[in-house]
């Protein structure tokens, strides 16, 4: 038996391992319950009790010296493994970077100034927060008008100061604003933000965006006003779009007017987004009413002028078929990246 575990001793030691099949044959050899070692444990049982306890010692040692081996072939063929499989695969594609993007509000704001850009006007911008002489008094709105109604203008009070401010309910103070700050001829569009205490509704948010269009100088007309807009919506909505001006109010203008266009939907014949009218409202304009040049300090005898203002979300909205105006500010992705 002596022979015989040096030899098995040998074999353990030199044994190599460089596959999982050549380890597992190296535990059914040695460590498996029909292993060799296990066989000479039964031997053990016929020796003679003088024998047994050396050669029961010799046994165990031998046991201990495969399961180490076992261990460390083991060991060592885990991380020859964890070595030849790349930690990083480079054949994957690239991972792109998620940036954003205007959203639909902006791209139409950029798209409705440059047009008015590439024909000679110039961009302006105006506080959010205004006050009630150039949102209101300045713009021919009397102190009466239901515009300055709490129920639809958000009003804000300064307790440093006691002086009543408001969120502007139109972008129009931008005009006021201008022209106190610059000599005729004036011609500027004006985008940005509006506020209006109402109710959220498919149609209406308490926030949404203008842009406002001012043109004066000497000898301005109606003629002046049609042709600018007649032309901006042909290349907004495209070259087969017309317009048209019914008489309106607005406190500011005198005529005023309510522009439409043909709807671009389906083109005058009539439709569910025009109505079946064939046309759709899309803004006001007019003449400046000389009670604003007045309060501007502008000779209403000498200049005349026009003006207009649009809301953005529903031009956007009926660009695109977009039924709810809650959606555009909404965040919702699957919206937003159709844009
Ligand atoms: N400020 C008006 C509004 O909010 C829109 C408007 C109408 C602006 C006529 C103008 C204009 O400059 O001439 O409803």
């Amino acid at each position: 038996m002596a022979d015989n575990i040096d030899q098995i001793k040998r074999e353990i030691e030199s044994f190599a391992a460089e596959t999982r099949e050549e380890l597992e044959n190296f535990r059914l050899r040695f460590l498996a319950r029909k292993g060799i070692i296990s066989r000479l444990f039964d031997e053990l049982k016929l020796m003679s009790s003088d024998e047994r306890p050396a050669a029961g010692r010799k046994l165990n040692e031998i046991r201990k010296l495969a399961e180490e081996r076992f261990d460390y072939l083991k060991s060592e063929l885990e991380k020859k493994s964890a070595q030849s499989a790349p930690e990083t695969d480079y054949t994957l594609p690239a991972r792109t970077k998620a940036t954003g993007h205007e959203n639909i509000i902006l791209q139409t704001l950029g798209e409705f100034v440059r047009i008015f850009r590439e024909i000679g006007f110039k961009v302006t911008e105006g506080p959010e927060l205004e006050d009630e002489f150039h949102n209101f008094d300045a713009l021919n709105t009397p102190e009466h008008h239901p515009a300055r109604d709490l129920q639809d203008t958000f009003y804000i009070l300064n307790k440093f100061n006691n002086k009543k401010y408001l969120l502007r309910t139109h972008t129009s103070p931008v005009q006021i604003r201008t022209m106190l700050a610059n000599k005729p001829p004036v011609r500027i569009v004006c985008p940005g933000k509006v506020f209006r205490n109402e109710t959220v509704t498919p149609k209406n948010y308490f926030m949404f965006h203008q842009v406002e269009g001012l043109c004066v100088d000497e000898n301005v007309t109606m003629r002046d006003l049609k042709s600018v807009l007649s032309y901006f919506f042909r290349k907004f909505y495209g070259e087969n779009t017309r317009t048209r001006f019914i008489p309106s109010f607005f406190p500011f203008t005198e005529p005023s007017a309510q522009v439409d266009i043909t709807c671009f939907i389906c083109r005058g014949a009539g439709c569910k987004t025009c109505k079946n009218s064939g046309w759709l409202e899309i803004g006001g304009c007019g003449m400046v009413d000389p009670n604003v040049f007045e309060a501007v300090g502008y000779d209403p005898e000498k200049y005349t002028g026009y003006a207009f203002g649009m809301g953005i979300e529903r031009i956007a909205m009926m660009k695109y078929g977009i039924p709810d105006i809650r959606i555009l500010y909404g965040n919702d992705i699957r919206f937003i990246e159709q844009f």
